[in-house]
Formats: structure tokens, sequence, C-alpha cells
């Protein structure tokens, strides 16, 4: 294994009041925080000075003035005018938290490396397109688009980066995606930010960011026995799949070459496109969407495949029929 740069060995983990800015969205969102809470305490500060001044202004035995008739104050203009402003200053808050959030968790806005991430009691393992896989540890480039589809193996925890600003629940039988860019080489730490069970406070990790050359030197030095899509190819034959999506099978069942990213069409006439999540629900639960035309004969991988297993299935089939297999790397373990 390559040696580690300076700024990993030298990094000091641990917790930080306000953690580094070390991502494309730190900035924008530590300003959005800063804006809310500065109009907060605004609001906050105002209301109690004038609490504690009338309190002091009318306390027993002050001269202040005290008519039996009270006088008319304030009007339309008055209660309108500040019923608008305070709508206006809410208003933005709202679009300008929401666009940042649908930036965030959104698709990415350039080309991205997607990695997978699989949550378990307790630990994080992730897996690059490459092939390499890691545990509690995530290294990625600097400067570039990573992009997140997170799993959980059993109960629902949470993915949280906080020198990133990302936070994104991992859920059981459902992928949730976040991507973020990171900017500044250095060590970060990996939070499960939701109670998970016993050792939800030891299921940590760290994010180590490195410069290009760097992260091109770790990655010669990661120990990979095969690609995702090699993985699956192999797991197409052993887990039996081949029995029936092949040419010579008995069954009838679809082909399964150029299926991903097609419209497939449905039995009860709708159609849905073949994605990640139609894959995925193809294997585990084979009964939800029947393709037009096939008898549902699919058995059900529903416990019999790792979440690992479906996504290395899911990265060779998404290569299956096509020959420029090599130029679409896709992150699975
Ligand atoms: Cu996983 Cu808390």
């Amino acid at each position: 294994m390559a040696a580690e740069p300076a700024y990993v060995q030298d990094a000091e983990e641990g917790l930080r009041l306000f953690p580094a800015q070390a991502s494309s969205f730190a900035r924008e969102m530590d300003l959005l925080l800063l804006a809310l809470t500065a109009i907060t305490l605004l609001v906050l500060l105002s209301i109690t000075a004038l609490i504690l001044y009338y309190v002091w202004r009318y306390r027993e035995g002050s001269t202040a003035p005290r008519p039996e008739k009270r006088p008319r104050i304030g009007g339309y203009r008055l209660e309108l005018s500040w019923s608008l402003a305070t709508l206006m200053i809410f208003l933005v808050l709202f679009v300008w938290s929401t666009s940042l959030y649908l930036r965030m968790y959104g698709e990415p806005d350039m080309p991205a490396m997607t990695i997978n991430v699989i949550a378990k009691q307790w630990m994080w393992k992730t897996y690059h397109p490459s092939g390499a896989r890691e545990i509690n540890e995530l290294h990625v480039p600097s400067g570039e688009a990573i992009k997140l589809r997170l799993i959980s193996q059993d109960v629902i925890h949470s993915f949280s980066v906080p020198a990133f600003r990302i936070k994104r629940d991992v859920l059981p039988g459902r992928y949730n995606t976040a991507w973020f860019k990171a900017v500044t080489p250095g060590v970060y730490s990996l939070f499960c930010a939701e109670y998970c069970g016993t050792e939800h406070s030891h299921m940590r990790g760290r994010v180590v960011v490195l410069a290009a050359d760097d992260y091109a030197d770790w990655l010669t030095g990661e120990a990979i026995e095969a690609t995702p899509a090699e993985r699956g190819r192999e797991l197409f034959r052993s887990a039996g799949c081949t029995g029936c999506h092949s040419d010579q099978a008995a069954v009838r069942a679809p082909t399964l070459g150029g299926l991903y990213g097609r419209t497939v069409p449905l039995a009860d006439g709708s159609t849905v496109i073949a994605d990640e999540v139609y894959l995925r629900d193809s294997m585990l639960l084979p009964r939800k969407q029947i393709v037009a035309g096939y008898q549902p004969l699919m058995p059900s991988y529903e416990g019999r495949l790792t979440e690992a297993e479906v996504l290395s299935l899911i990265a060779y089939l998404k290569h299956l029929g096509d020959d420029t297999e090599a130029d679409r790397p896709e992150g699975a373990p």
C-alpha cells in the first residue's frame, strides 16, 4: 500500500464545534444557517427588550401615563406592512433552503462517480466503481463530484459527514442518494446520525479526501479482486439466474441484455423505466411488477441475496448486451 500523504497522517480527528467547510455546499449551508439564526435572534431580542422595557415602565408606582380611555394606535397600513415584510423574509428563506436541499439531494449537476454505501449494525461498507472496497473508510478524490447510493442491511442509519454538511437517512429496502464535491484534501469524520442500537455511537468512520495524484496512488495500492460487474457475472451464474434468463433456458423469462434504462411494458398496462430500483425490486419482489406477456414465475430472492450481491448483479445487468462495458464504470461490490 502506498504511504499516506502528510495531510492524512497528521490529520486530527475529533469533534469540532464548527466543522471545516470541506465541500462545495458547505459555505452556502453555513450562510443559510447564519441568516436563519440572525433573523431569529433579531426577533427574539427585540421582543424581549420590549417586554423588559414595558415591565419597567409600567411597574407599580411609576408615573407613566395610564389614560382611562385606551387610545387607538396602529391601523391597517402598519399591520399589513409588517405582516407582508415578515412573510417576504420567510418566503425568501423557504425558497433558498428548498433550492439548496434540492440541489444537494437531487442528481449531481456534473458528471459524478457513484460509490455504493451499505450500512449495517454497526459499520459502513463502501464500494468503489473500480472494485475497491472499504470498511468505515471512504477515500475520494478532491474536486470531483461523488454520488452515493445508500442502503441499509438492517435498521435505519444515517450517513452524516459534518464537514460536507450532508446527512442522509440510510433505509433498509430502498436506495437513497446524496452527492458532494469535496474541495479540501484532508480527513473528515463520518458519523451514524440515527440511533440504531447498542453500538450506534461507535458506528463511525472517516472520509479521506485526497488530491488527484494521491488518489491515483491510493487506488493502485488497493487489492482489487474483481470489478463490480465481474462479481455480478459470477453471481448471475452461481445464484441460478441463467437457469431461466438465457437463450437456452427451458423456462420463458424476459431477456436481460440491454434492459437497463429501457422502458418496460408491464402486465397491468403501465410502463416502468428499468433503473436500479426496478432491477432490485425484480429480484427481491418479483410479483410487484410483472412484465407484459410473461407469467409470474420468478421466485423471490429476498433473504437469499445480500445487499452487496444485489448491487453486484445490478452492475452486471447494466452492462449486459452492450459492447462498451469498459466505458461505463459503476460502483457496486
Ligand atoms: Cu447506525 Cu446509528
